[in-house]
């Protein structure tokens, strides 16, 4: 057998383990946002790295959500959403909005915040910057949802914090 171009046998090859995945895509390091919505009357949020911008005309930004997350059908249902990327003060309402199982009722209650002025979904105070989007496109992709939203609303504070990042399954930091 030969590959494609080389003319040349091809290798033996395994296909990755979903562990292997996850630990090369560790090695990709990123910030970290916290995406929130509101739906039936409760404040939903979700942390993520799965975050970037996507076009400049319009301003359309992206997330993925897995779709077993209590967050997915709450985003699909509010069709609106905000994104509040973190400086690394905000680590414990990072760990706290990604832990699986917590009651969503009150779940900002230790968590300081702000409403947006577009949507009315929450905002985390003390993030780098906060942005409010309406949902422009949602694509089925695995087992998460491509969420891409239409930039409604920016606010960049005056915070001279290092941002949060996460690298190889962990938190940092990074000037
Ligand atoms: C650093 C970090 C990044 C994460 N990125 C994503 C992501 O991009 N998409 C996702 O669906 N879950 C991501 N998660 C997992 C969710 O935060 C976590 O499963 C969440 O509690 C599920 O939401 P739920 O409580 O609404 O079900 C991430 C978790 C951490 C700690």
């Amino acid at each position: 057998m030969t590959g494609p171009n080389s003319g040349s046998p091809t290798p033996p090859f395994t296909p990755p383990s979903e562990d292997e995945f996850r630990q090369a895509m560790g090695r990709f390091a990123t910030g970290v946002v916290v995406v929130s919505t509101r739906s039936g009357r409760l404040d939903h949020a979700i942390t993520v790295n799965s975050f970037t911008s996507v076009s400049l005309d319009p301003m359309l930004v992206l997330t993925c959500v897995d779709t077993d997350s209590r967050f997915h059908d709450a985003v699909v249902d509010a069709g609106v959403f905000g994104v509040s990327v973190l400086a690394e003060a905000q680590r414990p309402a990072a760990s706290w909005l990604a832990t699986p199982g917590r009651p969503i009722p009150g779940q900002f209650d230790h968590v300081p915040h702000e409403r947006g002025v577009a949507t009315g979904v929450v905002l985390l105070a003390g993030s780098l910057t906060t942005i409010e989007c309406r949902t422009e496109a949602i694509h089925p992709a695995g087992d998460h949802s491509i969420v891409i939203g239409n930039v409604l609303s920016l606010s960049m504070p005056a915070n001279s914090q290092p941002a949060l990042t996460y690298f190889r399954g962990r938190y940092g930091a990074l000037p």
